[in-house]
């Protein structure tokens, strides 16, 4: 239950909001300790430029559903506000439009990701997950030989991308994936830019292709129901772009849920034992420690939110990763337990944004977390994981494991 406001909650207090701009300036292994020290110094933090920042669970979960707070695109709500000069375009990105855009851009696509329609991934998703799972003996990274290669196999099978242009794409999609961060330097705005124009003119190509030669992908039907779903050429492209970045990035739940398993081996232990337990396995690395931290809203109208009277065209910035730490809501919220049965976390947002391919990276880390330890009998760490240095996305870089056959 939200406690009421208090007056300091509502103020700019310059030691939370120095506190915040640390968060964001660099992604530390000790985020979540700050996370708890932001919540219990100003749980409803006003900064001096009037966006609000949110960190228990019952003000986030507010916020992302609803209905007068819209989108936000990155460039607006980023500091720097220079990433939208250089790209090409905002426009048909699904989390940054609104309706009645959003509809028909999210209607155009969700059929492909219905729990029907991930089941019947669930063969092909089996065996590419087996072969990558074998193949972790030679590689020693759990990031490159599993985590990359599984999600960008699923998501370009899924989208109808070629085989030969994967590799390219995957580099591509993870230096444009940066778009999200609020706080860039010169050189990696730069390359985030490039990466983003990069991806529209690969999927220009890709979608006249698939006009001229329809297969069964998920890019052929888009480009060939256009006219029904009242897409243009942009918007298309867009889509694509937007869903091959977002597909891969469940690479990163699967990377942070082999280190929360790895840095508690009695879970790892119980899981070993417990096949039965993977789903809520899974659930708990996405509370524990969820790719994506946090999201941000835009007002479209004035509104009241955990008692504050928010502006027209503010910003509001859910921390969902602290919301899952919020003890008012999980019980000893720092502790990885995958038998917690305390309701659900906030990882993949809420409202009409509800992440598209929330099955779809469920299906994947299911397989994967129960193919690993039937395959391997002994799995530890073989030196220290890499953070990219985000505050937005949590992303591991390289996760070096060492396997020892069941
Ligand atoms: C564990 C992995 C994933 C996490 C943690 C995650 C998280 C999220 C979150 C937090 C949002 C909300 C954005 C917002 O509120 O504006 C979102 C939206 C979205 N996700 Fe995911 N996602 C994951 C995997 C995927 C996959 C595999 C796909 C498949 C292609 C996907 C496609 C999308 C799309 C298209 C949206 C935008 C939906 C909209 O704005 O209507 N995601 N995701």
């Amino acid at each position: 239950m939200t406690s009421p406001v208090s007056p300091r909650e509502i103020g700019v207090d310059p030691a939370a909001e120095a506190l915040l701009a640390s968060v964001v300036a660099d992604a530390r292994e000790g985020q979540y300790a700050t996370y708890h020290r932001l919540r219990t110094m100003a749980p409803l933090l006003r900064t001096s430029n009037g966006t609000l920042v949110l960190t228990r669970y019952e003000d986030c979960a507010t916020a992302i559903r609803h209905r007068d707070l819209g989108a936000a695109r990155p460039t607006v709500w980023s500091t720097h506000g220079r990433a939208g000069a250089s790209l090409h375009s905002l426009v048909g990105i699904l989390p940054f439009s609104d309706p009645p855009d959003h509809t028909r851009l999210r209607r155009a696509v969700a059929s492909a990701f219905t729990a029907d329609a991930v089941e019947r991934l669930r063969a092909s998703v089996t065996r590419h997950a087996e072969t990558c799972v074998a193949g972790l003996a030679d590689h020693g990274d759990f990031m490159a030989a599993v985590a990359r290669p599984l999600t960008l196999h699923v998501t370009a099978e899924l989208l109808g991308v070629p085989a030969a242009d994967r590799p390219f794409l995957a580099t591509v999609a993870q230096a444009a994936a940066a778009l999200v961060e609020p706080f860039t330097d010169e050189p990696t705005l730069a390359r985030t830019a490039a990466a983003a124009r990069e991806l529209y003119a690969y999927f220009t190509d890709v979608l006249a292709e698939k006009r001229r030669h329809p297969a069964p992908d998920l890019l052929s039907r888009l480009e060939s129901s256009r006219d029904e779903s009242g897409l243009d050429t942009l918007e298309v492209v867009a889509l694509a772009a937007t869903l091959f970045v977002a597909g891969c990035n469940a690479a990163h739940m699967l990377g942070n849920g082999l280190r929360a398993l790895l840095d508690t081996p009695a879970q790892f232990a119980l899981l070993r034992r417990r096949p039965d337990l993977t789903a809520s396995a899974v659930e708990e690395m996405l509370r524990y420690d969820p790719p994506v931290q946090v999201m941000a809203r835009r007002a479209r109208t004035a509104l009241t939110l955990a008692g504050l009277e928010i502006e027209a065209g503010a910003l509001v910035v859910a921390v969902l990763a602290a919301a899952n730490r919020d003890p008012d809501r999980f019980t000893d919220p720092d502790r990885f337990d995958i038998i917690r049965d305390e309701g659900p976390h906030l990882s993949f947002a809420g409202g009409a944004h509800y992440c598209l391919g929330s099955q779809l990276a469920r299906l994947q880390a299911e397989i994967v977390f129960s193919r690993l330890p039937a395959v391997w009998g002994r799995i530890e760490p073989a030196g220290p994981a890499v953070l990219r240095p985000e505050s937005t996305m949590r992303r591991l870089q390289s996760l070096p494991v060492r396997v020892h056959a069941a």
